[in-house]
């Protein structure tokens, strides 16, 4: 299942112009990418299972409902991931957080990876996965095959822009993994960038181009 944020909102229309503007400076951009991602986690988290619970309101007792936070992990994919974190943890404060380093082979655009720290007991946890740009797919679906050799059941990746060459590859190698997004954009060109895109996430998120 690929959801899309954008689709009839005229609010993340917006949002997303902002953030895909050239001139759109460091602080704006990060604060952005953090707003876009707490409502992806919001839609993300619609169906999850709820403990039942009395609660008692000032001014009588009513049936609550709680969501467990120990059984979910954020996972971000290094370094553009990291731009999420903020925007969840706002709402799922006690998430566990892990890390996974991948950077693209320039040429071949294969995800290379230099770092791995997950919560110890991941295969007990729900992940929901974290990484602005789906492009080729590659760094995704590597990421997904790391978590599922750890034993990680359940999987939702969470991204702001998805191109559909990268849908499709996660589509077809892991169906299970929903993919929840802002906005579907047209193509990748021939460096492997998103069009129309919003240029390099890691660089934009933390300046350093
Ligand atoms: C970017 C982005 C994704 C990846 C997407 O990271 O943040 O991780 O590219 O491309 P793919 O779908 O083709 O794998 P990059 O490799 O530029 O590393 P960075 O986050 O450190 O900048
Ligand atoms: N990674 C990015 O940061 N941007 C793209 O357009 C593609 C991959």
């Amino acid at each position: 299942m690929t959801y899309s944020l954008e689709k009839n909102n005229a609010l993340i229309k917006h949002k997303l112009s902002i953030l895909r503007n050239k001139k759109t400076g460091t602080k704006e951009f990060r604060e952005l990418i953090n707003e876009i991602a707490t409502l992806l986690c919001y839609e993300a988290m619609k169906d999850v299972k709820l403990e039942e619970c009395t609660i008692e309101t000032p001014i009588c007792k009513t049936k609550g409902y709680l969501l467990d936070e120990n059984k979910y992990a954020f996972i971000s994919i290094l370094r553009a991931g990291n731009g999420m974190i903020d925007g969840l943890t706002k709402v799922i404060p006690n998430a566990k957080i892990g890390h996974i380093g991948l950077y693209r082979n320039e040429e071949t655009l294969e995800p290379v990876k230099y770092y791995y720290k997950v919560p110890k007991d991941i295969k007990n946890r729900e992940v929901i996965l974290l990484d602005p740009m789906l492009a080729t797919g590659g760094s995704a679906a590597e990421s997904i095959k790391l978590l599922k050799e750890e034993g990680v059941k359940k999987i939702k990746f969470l991204c702001i822009i998805a191109a559909p060459e990268g849908i499709t590859k996660l589509q077809i190698e892991y169906p299970d993994v929903d993919i929840y997004c802002a906005v579907i954009d047209e193509c990748l060109n021939e460096n492997g960038y998103i069009v129309p895109g919003l240029g390099d996430a890691g660089d934009r998120i933390f300046g350093t181009k």
